[in-house]
């Protein structure tokens, strides 16, 4: 792809789920949930606390896409019942979507960014970071997962990859973990969660361990 029709790309998705998410009222909506089928908060938890079980230990959490910032919002209260403690951080290549994160999480609004993660370098790396595979064109998927891995995960950290069905993530939905598989990565633990009642909706995540003790070069901000 070259690099006037991969901008392209990037702006025209930025585009379409800025439009979207900016026009809902629900926080759950500003962060893609229940766009085009009515979907509750409860409906919002089951698809989303799977991510939250992921986390096993304090520390930091990065959230690429982060949108409105309510996925960091919950992941917080939902670790904190297990007395853990994680500082959040967002990168999402929306201004407008950034701008409401930083609201809702004031405390730490010098920890949300603008960017591209296709192309944003972190100032440090994190304990636990949050990606979909479809925030870059398909055919970038797999490079994408090791930049993810390089410059964003601490050695040791876990890098978790969601996969919501009904997303344009280009890869058969809930086979996340085969297609990492597929790419020569271990998983460590897959969880996923589903909605029964129609229209359903499923998310699976899956957890890359980051075992290169290589990749230390990341200074704390
Ligand atoms: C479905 S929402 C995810 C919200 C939340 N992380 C979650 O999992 O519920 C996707 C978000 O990713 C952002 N996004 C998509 N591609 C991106 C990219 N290449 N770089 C940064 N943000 C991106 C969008 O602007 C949108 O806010």
């Amino acid at each position: 792809m070259e690099h006037e029709e991969l901008s392209n790309w990037f702006e025209a998705q930025k585009m379409l789920l800025q439009t979207s998410y900016m026009a809902a009222a629900q926080p759950w909506q500003q962060s893609g949930v229940g766009l085009n089928t009515p979907r509750s908060a409860q409906d919002w938890e089951v698809l989303r606390r799977p991510i939250a079980d992921c986390i096993t230990t304090s520390g930091s959490f990065l959230d690429i896409g982060c949108a409105n910032g309510y996925l960091l919002e919950c992941i917080l209260n939902w670790t904190y019942e297990r007395h853990l403690h994680i500082i959040p951080y967002g990168l999402d290549f929306s201004d407008q979507l950034v701008a409401l994160a930083r609201k809702r999480l004031s405390d730490y609004a010098d920890h949300i960014v603008v960017g591209n993660a296709w192309n944003w370098s972190p100032p440090q790396k994190f304990a636990y970071v949050n990606t979909g595979l479809e925030y870059v064109p398909e055919r970038l998927q797999k490079a994408y997962v090791q930049r993810c891995l390089d410059l964003y995960v601490q050695p040791g950290g876990y890098l978790l990859v969601t996969e919501y069905l009904g997303g344009r993530t280009g890869i058969p939905a809930l086979r996340i973990n085969d297609v990492l598989q597929q790419w020569g990565y271990t998983i460590e633990e897959v969880r996923e969660s589903f909605l029964e009642y129609d229209p359903p909706a499923r998310m699976r995540v899956a957890v890359i361990r980051n075992m290169h003790p290589k990749l230390t070069t990341g200074e704390p901000l």
